[in-house]
């Protein structure tokens, strides 16, 4: 009989080798292709990070003129694609709505779902980073009842993605560069992170060789949840809930219990047992953020700061190595940007998706690649005999 390892979680085993990101989560460390991601937040801007994510260098500026136009020529969606999104509930949460229409994509693109065509997977790949800005704001406007705004190709991406969730038919949105600048920032830090579970969920998906698009609607589906990608929603919310720093120490008692399920949203992760090298940087953009908005004693950043300082100095977050987390800050820089809660994860999403495509990429163009079949230690009941209905 075969003898298999029991590891749930998958805490210590590795699904596959990848060149693309590495964490050393003693340290708090997190390198895309080697490089430190607080410089890559600093220095470069999210379609240059798409770009070396996906091809494992940085591009030279013709190669980056090059992409930066072949995404462009690809952020429109096909127009029946808006009977899609119509066909939702009005009331639907955003994510619901891009898992159904970014599975929808094999259906509306067939050209490009031929993977054992190298020219068929870039254009997949393309056409996936370019086209998620526009179905996250879609699928923002059409749940609050406002007309699609189409992609404006004059705009960089971060830019492009605010004009088309804040401009209306009547107004114009002027993108404050410093708003676009943190939008790219927030994309930056989210494009990659290694065998997460939606990134495990797109190779999985991958490995049996289904088309990329279904394969990535399956990320995003992952994704939703809140120890996840949904951690970001969950997050504001408790922050919300706390209301003000002088209830943060009952919350943080209520964590503590073991008897009680909650957990500190944004606190916590499961390689990173250092400070996440990433809330640093969010931490910064979302002080930048609400310096430019004039938002002053904001009762929700002045909840987090004394969340963030009473848990690192308490012993049970101490012993435990929690820290906070990439979503920690992210959400506060998102409402005040102006988007509602519900829309904090469908912007994980389309910043993960070239992390996704990527891993996905690396993994159709490994020989070794294999379908991914996890074992199981089966523990119901051994062999016997069926009972007839009357005799139980
Ligand atoms: N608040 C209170 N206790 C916690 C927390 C928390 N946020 N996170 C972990 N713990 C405790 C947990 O109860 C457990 O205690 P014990 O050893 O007594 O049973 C111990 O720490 C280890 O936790 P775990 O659940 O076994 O660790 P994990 O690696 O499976 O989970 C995690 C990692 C991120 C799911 C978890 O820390 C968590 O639920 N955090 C809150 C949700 C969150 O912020 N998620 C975003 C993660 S970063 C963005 C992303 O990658 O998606």
């Amino acid at each position: 009989m075969d003898v298999f390892t029991y590891d749930p979680g998958f805490t210590s085993t590795a699904s596959c080798e990848s060149t693309i990101t590495f964490i050393d989560g003693d340290k708090g460390e997190l390198l895309y292709r080697g490089y430190p991601i607080d410089q890559l937040a600093e220095k470069s801007h999210f379609l240059e990070v798409c770009y070396l994510l996906l091809f494992g260098e940085l591009p030279n500026a013709a190669q980056l003129e090059d992409f930066e136009n072949r995404v462009t020529r690809h952020t429109m969606l096909h127009e029946q694609m808006v009977y899609f999104f119509r066909g939702f509930r009005r009331d639907a949460h955003p994510m619901a709505v891009m898992c159904g229409v970014v599975g929808a994509m094999s259906a509306f693109y067939h050209d490009s779902t031929d993977i054992t065509d190298p020219w068929q997977r870039e254009v997949a790949q393309i056409r996936l980073i370019a086209k998620m800005p526009t179905i996250a704001a879609w699928a923002y406007k059409y749940s609050i009842g406002q007309p699609f705004i189409y992609p404006r190709n004059d705009l960089d991406y971060a830019s492009n993605f605010l004009h088309m969730c804040f401009a209306t038919p009547c107004e114009e949105y002027v993108v404050d560069p410093i708003l676009a600048r943190a939008m790219d920032r927030i994309m930056t830090l989210h494009a990659d992170h290694e065998q997460n579970a939606s990134t495990s969920t797109v190779r999985l998906a991958g490995s049996s060789h289904a088309n990329p698009f279904a394969c990535i609607a399956a990320g995003v589906a992952s994704l939703w949840g809140p120890a996840h990608g949904g951690a970001n929603q969950a997050c504001l919310e408790m922050l919300r809930e706390i209301g003000s720093p002088d209830r943060v120490d009952e919350y943080v008692k209520k964590a503590e219990d073991k008897n009680d399920s909650f957990r500190l949203m944004g606190f916590g992760h499961r390689v990173y047992k250092n400070y996440d090298p990433r809330a640093k940087v969010m931490q910064e953009t979302a002080k930048e953020v609400l310096d430019l908005l004039g938002v002053k004693d904001n009762p929700i950043l002045q909840t987090a700061q004394a969340l963030e300082k009473r848990a690192l100095e308490d012993e049970y977050f101490i012993s435990k190595k929690l820290y906070p987390n990439v979503d920690f800050y992210s959400g506060i820089i998102l409402e005040a940007m102006g988007f509602p809660t519900a829309m904090f994860t469908p912007i994980f999403a389309l910043s993960r998706t070239v992390g996704w495509i990527s891993q996905w990429k690396e993994m159709i163009e490994d020989p070794v690649q294999k379908i991914g079949r996890p074992r199981q230690l089966y523990t119901g009941a051994p062999m016997r005999d069926y009972i007839d209905i009357e005799k139980r």
